[in-house]
């Protein structure tokens, strides 16, 4: 244990950590340590580097708050998110597939009755959302805790805007006795993730841009069943091949319908053009207990 290397350095660490009481803490320091070794073999970083490296970890920590995750937006931008999303949700055949939840879901939205309008009276396009909640196996899920949220045509969560007073674009729907669920938004615009802080300034210095393509966010609960968390993309949206957290799967784009003026689905009078989403879930089983 004296006189390390460059090699044998890892050997001693890992061996200092070779007590260690709980199975799975002792396998995850091991490959931290690793793979944190072998990074800094490859990469041989100055100090003054590894002191910017260390500073961008305490900016992004100190960038933190009650409404602010720095560091699970660090971890989006790289992919890692979407990696322990996949590893985390081998889905079966036919289960609609999951992306990363991001920060603007607010727990508790109000619940509102199926056909409500949730635009809050914000401009944009009129969007009407219609679709089911199915097992994936087979068989709808009447009940079903829809929550949904979305930008509005500016790229901003209700979240977002100090104007705001109350929730908007968000809302939390109970599918029908048939697995059915329908409600009015307006389209969701692409947005930029939040890049004033270090993550932002990570983008920039790479040649990186902070947008997401346009989507609307679901998450679906019903017991039984493994919750969802997911987004529909709108099709044809300039950010779908280059999402900065990589969150796209060709299975959640869809066309948002051109409607022309005339009579919505639920019967609403529409004078102006507006757009319709159609869109079926079916939910993973969980695993028996035991
Ligand atoms: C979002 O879609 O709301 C989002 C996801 C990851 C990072 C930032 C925003
Ligand atoms: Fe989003």
């Amino acid at each position: 244990m004296r006189d390390l290397d460059e090699n044998s350095i890892t050997e001693a660490v890992l061996a200092r950590f070779g007590a260690t009481p709980d199975a799975r803490l002792k396998q995850v320091m091991a490959g931290l340590v690793r793979h944190l070794h072998d990074f800094v073999r490859e990469v041989e970083p100055s100090f003054d580097e590894w002191n910017a490296a260390i500073d961008f970890l305490t900016r992004t920590g100190q960038m933190c708050s009650d409404t602010r995750q720095e560091f699970i937006l660090l971890s989006d931008t790289l992919g890692v998110s979407m990696l322990v999303d996949v590893i985390n949700h081998r889905m079966p055949e036919g289960a609609t597939p999951t992306t990363v939840l991001g920060p603007f879901f607010v727990a508790n939205a109000p619940e509102l009755p199926l056909g409500a309008d949730v635009s809050g009276g914000l401009p944009g396009e009129p969007l009407y959302v219609e679709g089911s909640v199915a097992s994936a196996l087979g068989g709808k899920l009447a009940g079903a805790a829809i929550d949904i949220w979305h930008s509005d045509s500016e790229g901003y969560y209700d979240v977002q805007r100090p104007d705001l007073d109350r929730p908007a674009l968000r809302a939390r729907f109970r599918a029908d006795r048939e697995g059915r669920f329908r409600f009015w938004s307006i389209m969701p615009s692409s947005y930029p993730v939040p890049n004033d802080g270090p993550v932002g300034r990570m983008l920039a210095a790479t040649g990186r841009h902070p947008y997401r393509p346009a989507h609307v966010h679901f998450m679906i609960a019903a017991e039984g069943y493994e919750t969802l968390v997911t987004h529909v993309f709108v099709a044809g949206d300039a950010y779908l091949d280059s999402d900065v957290v990589f969150g796209v799967k060709e299975a959640l784009i869809r066309e948002y319908a051109h409607e022309p003026p005339g009579t919505a689905p639920d019967g609403r009078r529409m004078r102006a053009p507006w757009r319709r989403l159609q869109y079926d879930f079916a939910l993973k089983p969980l695993a028996p207990a035991g």
